[in-house]
């Protein structure tokens, strides 16, 4: 039934291919001679298991950081292919993410040290539009923002409200939707962030910077206008970022584990 419901996401479609790469050594039609039919058996294997469950559409598109080919039902794009598998696979390197209750000048320094532009930043962080957080995730921001069993004054007061009543203090299972149209790839993140319903920390602190602030209310303003090209743009720039090709690294003979 909640599939049912779900439908839009069908259109969703997220094909990852396995293998990793430099950001030089990427290109399109990659595996056009080793695998000519790679590309087309990975999208509708995709297409399949997202039609049959279409919320994986999301933590696809969170994990793009593997080789893949996006194909949303708004923006879709080719992606240059050819990585390889890393040698080293541990918890320390998550740790490089960042952290939901990052300001703005945190979230600004750690793209830059990616190669990743302050536009960049606040188109990527549209990808918020779709998806779900564990209510963990933003348990401070709604109950004890100062330590002082307070609020974020940055979020909304009805949204507070709205959120309070799904997430209960110290809940770790529940989750709720990223936007208000969250099973659904569109711009109105912009304008939820504008409202002060952005989810995160991050997301609110868009607002306070003035490229992202000015990127947020054009969204916002302008529907149907730049985001999804410029999604396309900033997502092969990001694809691109520690890969590795030719030589390096490996391809591994069981996904999860290292050779
Ligand atoms: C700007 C810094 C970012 C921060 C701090 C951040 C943080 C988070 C957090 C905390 C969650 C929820 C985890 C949970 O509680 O379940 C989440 C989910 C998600 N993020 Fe981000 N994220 C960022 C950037 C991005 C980018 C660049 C993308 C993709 C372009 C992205 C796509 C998603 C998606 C699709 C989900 C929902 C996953 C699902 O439904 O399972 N995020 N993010």
């Amino acid at each position: 039934m909640a599939i049912k419901k779900h439908i839009t996401l069908q259109l969703l479609l997220v094909a990852l291919i396995l293998s990793f790469a430099n950001g030089e050594g990427l290109k399109l039609g990659f595996y056009k001679k080793t695998c000519p039919r790679v590309e087309a058996i990975v999208k509708t294997t995709t297409a399949s298991y997202i039609s049959r469950a279409p919320s994986l559409a999301a933590p696809l598109l969170r994990m793009h950081f593997h080789d893949c080919f996006v194909r949303i039902k708004g923006p879709a794009w080719p992606v240059p292919l050819g990585r390889r598998d890393g040698r080293v696979s541990n918890a320390s390197e998550s740790r490089t993410l960042p952290s939901p209750a990052a300001n703005i000048t945190q979230l600004i320094s750690i793209f830059a040290s990616k190669g990743l532009s302050v536009k960049d930043l606040v188109v990527l962080s549209g990808g918020h539009t779709v998806g779900t957080s564990h209510c963990s995730s933003i348990a401070t921001r709604l109950y004890n923002f100062t330590g002082k069993g307070d609020t974020d004054p940055s979020l909304d007061s009805n949204y507070v409200t709205q959120l309070k009543s799904k997430c209960k203090p110290n809940d770790k299972t529940t989750v709720i939707g990223m936007d208000g149209s969250f099973r659904s790839f569109d711009d109105d993140y912009y304008t939820f962030v504008l409202k002060k319903r952005g989810l995160f920390q991050s997301d609110s602190a868009l607002l306070n910077d003035k490229e992202t602030s000015a990127y947020v209310k054009r969204q916002a303003q302008s529907h149907g206008s730049k985001f999804f090209n410029d999604f396309k743009d900033s997502m092969v720039k990001m694809g691109k970022i520690g890969v590795l090709t030719g030589n390096a690294g490996e391809i591994r003979k069981q996904c999860a584990l290292i050779n």
